[in-house]
């Protein structure tokens, strides 16, 4: 029985020598310590030997089992000591990588260009307000002083949904809301936003853009008040020594009405084929709040004045980066957007 004992405890010391992984360790663990394992086997085995047998078998299996043991936590630690350091070596990185870049989106030209404006009149005062892109007939028209039959409805080749659901042509309906949210509070704002024409696309016209218009209604607003407010907007825009005109114009919801013009950015007034050899730039349209348009905003014309105005985003910044073609800004062509 000894002589079992001690071949048993050889086997299982030499076993465990050539073992190399933690899942053949637990192999060997409940082969030679396990419930079943011999070993435990001959230790419960030992009340049905001869008495004089006992103390012997005993000691020299329990002796065996402690080695066993022993010897299995010294192979446990080595083990893990060399699973971690192959670990270490297989997922070794190089830090001197360069890393890979990670692509930055940007800005759309014409978000750039509206958060350039509203920098500009947010210091003059104004708060920006959204209005519905999607409007009504009267709003779009009706309360801008154009009945259903007024000829100038024709400025505005308008997308109409039905008979009164249409997508707004100008952000112009946003005044009436405006006033008739904020009367009988003074009102100084401007009203960003998209635009729909129903007409042919070209690289000077776009069936979608944006506008922004202006507003302000007070007590004492004046023309001078206009003026001041756009020439101010028009240095900061396009440069502190740009000319600024204003040319009589009509629109049916102001009066008097103007065109506001630059001089040519490109050709400083001399005539150039941008500016038609005018030497002008048309940038927008303004005029004082006629007086139906106020009342129709609630605001009562003999104690109430105001200035409108309402310019585009996209030819501006065609003229500022010297654009061909209005096409480019919604046709999603990166090489055109990263440009900017
Ligand atoms: N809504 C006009 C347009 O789209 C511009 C405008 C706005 C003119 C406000 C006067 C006052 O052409």
């Amino acid at each position: 029985m000894l002589e079992r004992i001690r071949r048993l405890k050889g086997d299982a010391l030499r076993d465990l020598e050539a073992l190399d992984s933690s899942e053949a360790l637990e192999r060997w663990r409940i082969k030679y310590l396990g419930k079943k394992s011999e070993l435990n086997l001959i230790l419960r085995g030992i009340s049905e030997l001869p008495p004089e047998e006992r103390p012997a078998v005993g000691q020299e299996a329990n002796r065996a089992k402690m080695d066993l043991k022993a010897a299995y936590e010294v192979k446990a630690e080595a083990l893990k000591r060399e699973e971690l350091e192959r670990a270490l070596q297989e997922e070794r990185i190089d830090v001197t990588l360069p890393g890979r870049p990670v692509p930055l989106g940007r800005l759309h030209l014409s978000t750039q260009t509206l958060r350039e404006i509203y920098r500009i009149f947010a210091e003059m005062g104004f708060q920006i307000v959204e209005t519905p892109e999607v409007e009504t007939d009267f709003y779009n028209f009706e309360l801008l002083n154009m009945p259903p039959d007024h000829p100038a409805r024709d400025m505005w080749d308008t997308f109409y949904i039905d008979e009164q659901i249409l997508l707004r042509s100008h952000t112009s309906p946003g005044q009436i809301r405006v006033m008739r949210r904020y009367c009988p509070e003074p009102i100084r704002v401007i009203l960003p936003g998209k635009c729909y024409r129903y007409e042919q696309v070209t690289a000077r016209s776009e069936f979608m853009f944006h506008q922004v218009e202006g507003l302000a209604v007070g007590k004492h607003v004046t023309m001078a008040d206009l003026k001041g407010v756009l020439i101010e907007f028009c240095h900061q825009m396009f440069g502190k020594e740009r000319k600024v005109r204003f040319r009589c114009s009509y629109f049916p919801f102001t009066e008097p009405s103007v065109e506001v013009d630059i001089d040519c950015i490109l050709c400083g007034g001399r005539g150039c084929r941008v500016c038609k050899y005018t030497g002008w730039l048309e940038i927008m349209g303004a005029g004082m709040v006629h007086p139906q348009v106020l009342r129709n905003g609630g605001y009562d014309p003999q104690i109430f004045s105001g200035f409108a105005f309402g310019m585009g985003v996209e030819r501006p910044a065609m003229l500022k980066y010297r654009i061909e073609d209005i096409r480019y800004f919604f046709s999603n062509d990166l090489r055109f957007l990263e440009q900017f």
